[in-house]
């Protein structure tokens, strides 16, 4: 099976707050995390298809960069995570980013023929998560 990716950066603020605990439970959990502060993420989009024999591709990489880019960086880059609707209801965690973003993007590059795989986001170059297709029982 072929995988692609495609990585994109935007630069966002936002601060970690959760209603389910109270200041303290805050202040513990998140640290100096519970103040606003900015982040150059990083987000890697890994798809899979069935590739065309007549391109030799499964998909064009610049569909792939303006579905990305219409509905998630450019939302983002330079705002305030925290505010967007795509992220209302959740804090706003690398673990909780990927599911939203996950949740956005899959849909429209299912419609291009990609099949969703891997979303990475990662806020340092020390730190990142991946949310991953689990295999379907046919080993895809
Ligand atoms: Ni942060």
């Amino acid at each position: 099976m072929h995988l692609l990716t495609r990585r994109f950066s935007f630069s966002s603020s936002h601060r970690l707050q959760s209603i389910a605990m109270d200041a303290n439970g805050n202040t513990c959990a998140y640290g100096l995390c519970e103040n606003i502060h900015g982040h150059n993420y990083r987000l890697e989009v890994t798809v899979s298809g069935a590739v065309d024999p007549a391109t030799g591709f499964f998909c064009n990489v610049m569909d792939l960069s303006a579905i990305v880019r219409e509905t998630v960086v450019d939302p983002c880059d330079h705002r305030y995570l925290n505010d967007l609707p795509m992220f209302q209801g959740v804090v706003t965690t690398m673990e909780n980013l990927a599911s939203r973003i996950w949740q956005v993007i899959e849909e429209p590059l299912s419609a291009r023929g990609m099949r969703l795989v891997e979303v990475l986001v990662g806020e340092t170059d020390e730190h990142w998560v991946r949310l991953r297709r689990p295999p379907a029982a046919d080993g895809l």
